[in-house]
């Protein structure tokens, strides 16, 4: 995904100041909510919108070394998957804008905590997943719609109920929340950690087939995630 440079050039700028960084305190971040995402009521485009959503998801996977393309690197398994499933237009922006703000939620994570190498502490762990509980705020007060809110918010859910932060069960989970936490599970098994390489996708799918199993992901979103990777590699 390209950058759009003037976009670029404007959050370099704001990034240089001290207030900004302040601004993404947890302790400040409420107030900086109110400030600095107001509700988009302006007629911006779609092309416009997806420019920004693009520069809020950098603005999260830069946080943390470990992440550095992340919420991008979802996106686009949200788009292959999209186009293998039909989805219009809209349906299809929409599903890739919930892909690249589902984490925005973290710029309310203390650094320590993002960046541990080492296992964390229980503590450490309950702040971690308080990230999505944020991004349903985040994404709720930007106005763009509940329902993208909800699919960025329960990426994290478990069709059992063991998922965090809100315990969902199948039957609070749609189709696009399901297929958001599956993809996001195989972005993050694809991706280096500080404590492993990354998985070939072969593993992955040999991993999330254990979960399927088990009753946590819905198997009919990994059958179709499947179908979308193959066609993706043989393009
Ligand atoms: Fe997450």
């Amino acid at each position: 995904m390209d950058f759009n440079p003037r976009l670029v050039e404007l959050f370099l700028s704001l990034s240089r100041r001290e207030s900004f960084w302040l601004d993404i305190e947890p302790n400040n971040i409420d107030y900086a909510l109110e400030t600095c995402f107001p509700k988009i009521d302006t007629p911006l485009g779609r092309d416009d919108l997806q420019h920004i959503f693009l520069v809020f998801s950098h603005l999260v996977d830069v946080k943390s070394r470990f992440t550095r393309k992340h919420s991008i690197g979802l996106a686009e398994k949200a788009k292959q998957y999209s186009l293998t499933c039909n989805f219009s237009q809209e349906h299809q922006d929409d599903f890739i804008t919930a892909a690249l703000l589902h984490d925005i939620g973290k710029i309310a994570v203390p650094i320590e905590v993002l960046d541990r190498p080492s296992r964390l502490t229980p503590a450490e762990f309950q702040r971690m997943t308080t990230h999505p509980y944020y991004t349903r705020k985040i994404v709720s007060m930007m106005g763009i719609g509940d329902k993208i809110a909800a699919w960025a918010a329960n990426h994290h859910e478990k069709l059992d109920g063991s998922g965090y932060p809100y315990g969902l069960g199948a039957e609070e989970m749609d189709f696009k929340s399901r297929a958001l936490g599956f993809l996001d599970i195989f972005q993050a098994l694809t991706e280096s950690r500080p404590y492993r390489n990354a998985f070939s996708q072969e593993k992955a799918f040999t991993i999330i087939d254990s979960m399927v199993e088990a009753g946590k992901i819905d198997g009919g979103g990994v059958k179709i995630g499947r179908e979308s990777f193959a066609r993706s590699t043989q393009a």
